[in-house]
């Protein structure tokens, strides 16, 4: 099987260049001014190809949670969102805190028509499934109360888990920042903090140097609303960590500008309408569909480069969790492409979506520049509106220099 996108912009090594892909078994082998003969042809003609984005931060609740979401649905809404590599909370039910369960887990994602990976729990007593686990992005340690019961109190657990050598990634609310990179200190980790909300948050993680790399996570929602669109948005507008003020968000732009936010991830957190309008509802929105098109239209209003969205969206993630052969235009690269086009003009729609929970925050938002096709491993699984389902694969992670 080939396939040749031709008459494409594509971005490689800092510019846009016209420039024809080459992909044969699913990776790309040649990315050049010749036009190549192949099976399958793509004219991408005044649209822009991208390395295929990588959401570090999804919960796609398989196990337990299937009416909110499953792997096929959840990865249908990233293919639509130009997303082509998924990265699983372990806060499903049962969570996936031992081998077991992330075997399990291991085979409902086989469903997955975007390339998928998995965070691994942790909780007061498994530090020794943590030594054992094998080929996953982090371990994820919750040191604040959100949905699951995954939540961390115990100090000596926290200090072991923090001391292995795995990439632990961090949900931490304001003070629990700095408690993170007290524990991390003692180790030779690297620290990921997720879904960063707030300037105080922001210059926790990265006011001070450490010698462990530190790396911040931000998300759509806190990009694109504040605290006062609950009063439009309800409970629909309800996730942990919680919209702030406008003045946390322009920090949180800053540190997009300015090199101190290092990736971009939606934390995909669907729930159903009937949970959102409860009295005790649950947190999170979800975001794998509209990620991208908020990010295209803010490059349609000067607010981002194209080059700042792929190095946090594509390159960051594949570095940061040390993903095999992801994140760029590179010839034996995975053929992993987002087509986009800057001019096309389109409503967020409810029903329109493909994550099973049906709603988005970011309903009636009408954007200027959109994802038209996404191609996985070579497959294109998602084009003009329509998906194609094609089993994806999980990834493989580069060695971790050993300490
Ligand atoms: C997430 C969920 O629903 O799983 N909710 C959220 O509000 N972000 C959990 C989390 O990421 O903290
Ligand atoms: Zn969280
Ligand atoms: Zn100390
Ligand atoms: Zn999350």
């Amino acid at each position: 099987m080939s396939l040749l996108i031709k008459n494409g912009k594509i971005y490689q090594n800092g510019t846009l260049t016209s420039k024809n892909i080459f992909v044969k078994d699913s990776k790309i082998t040649k990315v050049t001014s010749q036009e190549l003969k192949s099976n399958e042809v793509i004219d991408a003609k005044n649209k822009i190809i991208i390395p295929g984005l990588i959401d570090g931060h999804v919960h796609f609740r398989e196990p337990g949670m299937t009416h909110k979401e499953d792997f096929l649905t959840g990865s249908m809404a990233a293919a639509a969102g130009g997303i082509t590599t998924i990265l699983d909370m372990p806060n499903t039910n049962p969570p996936t805190t031992n081998m077991q369960r992330l075997e399990e887990k291991r085979k409902l994602a086989k469903k997955s028509i975007v390339n998928y990976g998995f965070h691994f729990g942790s909780t007061n007593d498994n530090i020794a499934e943590i030594e054992k686990v094998t080929n996953v992005a982090s371990v994820k340690v919750y040191m604040d109360y959100t949905t699951g019961d995954l939540k961390l109190d115990d100090y000596n657990a926290l200090k072991k888990i923090f001391s292995s050598n795995k990439t632990i990634t961090v949900h931490g609310e304001n003070e629990n920042i700095l408690k993170a990179l007290e524990l991390i200190r003692h180790g030779r980790s690297h620290v990921h903090f997720c879904h960063v909300s707030s300037k105080e948050e922001l210059h926790y993680a990265k006011g001070k140097k450490i010698k462990n790399p530190v790396s911040v996570e931000v998300c759509p929602h806190h990009l694109f609303l504040t605290a006062k669109d609950l009063n439009e948005l309800g409970n629909f507008g309800e996730m942990k960590p919680g919209l702030k003020t406008k003045d946390d968000q322009k920090a949180l732009w800053e540190g997009i500008h300015n090199g101190k936010v290092d990736t971009i991830a939606t934390d995909h957190a669907p729930h159903t309408k009937e949970e959102k309008m409860q009295m005790n509802y649950p947190f999170g929105v979800p975001g794998c569909e509209t990620m991208l098109p908020l990010l295209l239209n803010s490059l349609n209003q000067k607010k981002i480069t194209l080059k700042k969205i792929i190095q946090l969206c594509c390159e960051n993630p594949a570095k940061i969790f040390k993903i095999k052969n992801k994140g760029f235009i590179k010839e034996g690269f995975d053929a992993d492409l987002a087509i986009v086009d800057l001019s096309l003009e389109r409503e967020i729609n409810n029903d329109e979506l493909f994550t099973k929970c049906k709603w988005s925050p970011f309903d009636g938002w009408k954007l200027k520049g959109w994802p038209v096709a996404t191609i996985v491993n070579g497959n294109v699984t998602f084009s003009n509106g329509k998906i194609n389902n094609v089993a994806a694969k999980e990834v493989l992670y580069n060695e971790r220099k050993s300490s």
